[in-house]
């Protein structure tokens, strides 16, 4: 099957939005031609944080957002259910944490939600490649799981590549997504590593000015796309 090639998406993150006024921010962003936001999803177990509830997937569906539930949580599939029926379009896991990755993938499918499926720096891609059938997003995660504002890892670029030569010879509708210290400095490498998703959350809420990063973002995103 001959799927068209995407057009490269900045995700914000709403990790490193200002909770008093997170309403305020998505709809600043929003009117600036951003679609697309990650609710990024810490237990505490599974990474040294603590974040968001199902809520927060409610509050940016009702901004009117296609929302992804990144959950870095320790028990992923019994959570996917709270966070489908919030409304999450793409629920991902994280492949470490899940106890049977296809399950998992099939039973967020089975709820009528995206599956996503993540990996951790040091895990193979592997991993992801060995059942990308069964994605509708795969995401390599550029930092340690955890907190916003670290270092984007260069080093992963070459598993970006690997799941987007994957994707086009499968012929597969799957997001490759890269998250984690994304920003103007490195956006062109994520993209010209074969990413067509790019979550920010310093690089755009951290900002002073969110929706002037949002729109650079952009721009510098679809010119790496040969737009
Ligand atoms: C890490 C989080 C962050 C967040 C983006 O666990 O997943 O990567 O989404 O944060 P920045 O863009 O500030 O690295």
């Amino acid at each position: 099957m001959i799927v068209a090639a995407k057009t490269p998406v900045v995700v914000p993150s709403l990790l490193a939005g200002d909770l008093s006024r997170l309403g305020e921010q998505l709809d600043s962003v929003k009117a600036a031609g951003c679609s697309w936001v990650s609710v990024d999803v810490m237990d505490g177990h599974f990474v040294p944080n603590l974040s968001f509830g199902p809520d927060f997937v409610i509050l940016a569906k009702k901004h009117g957002f296609f929302v992804d539930a990144h959950l870095m949580v320790a028990n992923p599939e019994a959570a996917a259910p709270w966070f489908a029926s919030a409304g999450a379009d793409i629920v991902t896991v994280h492949v470490e944490a899940v106890k049977d990755v296809k399950s998992a993938l099939r039973g967020i499918r089975a709820l009528g939600r995206k599956a996503g499926l993540a990996a951790k720096p040091r895990t193979p891609i592997d991993a992801i490649l060995a059942v990308l059938d069964e994605c509708d997003l795969a995401l390599v995660m550029a930092v340690e799981p955890g907190f916003g504002g670290q270092k984007f890892m260069a080093d992963m670029m070459p598993k970006v590549s690997a799941l987007r030569a994957a994707v086009d010879a499968r012929g597969l509708d799957c997001w490759v997504q890269v998250d984690g210290g994304v920003g103007l400095l490195n956006i062109s490498q994520a993209v010209a590593a074969g990413a067509d998703s790019l979550v920010a959350g310093s690089a755009v809420f951290g900002e002073k000015d969110p929706v002037a990063a949002f729109r650079a973002l952009e721009a510098k995103a679809r010119a790496a796309d040969g737009d």
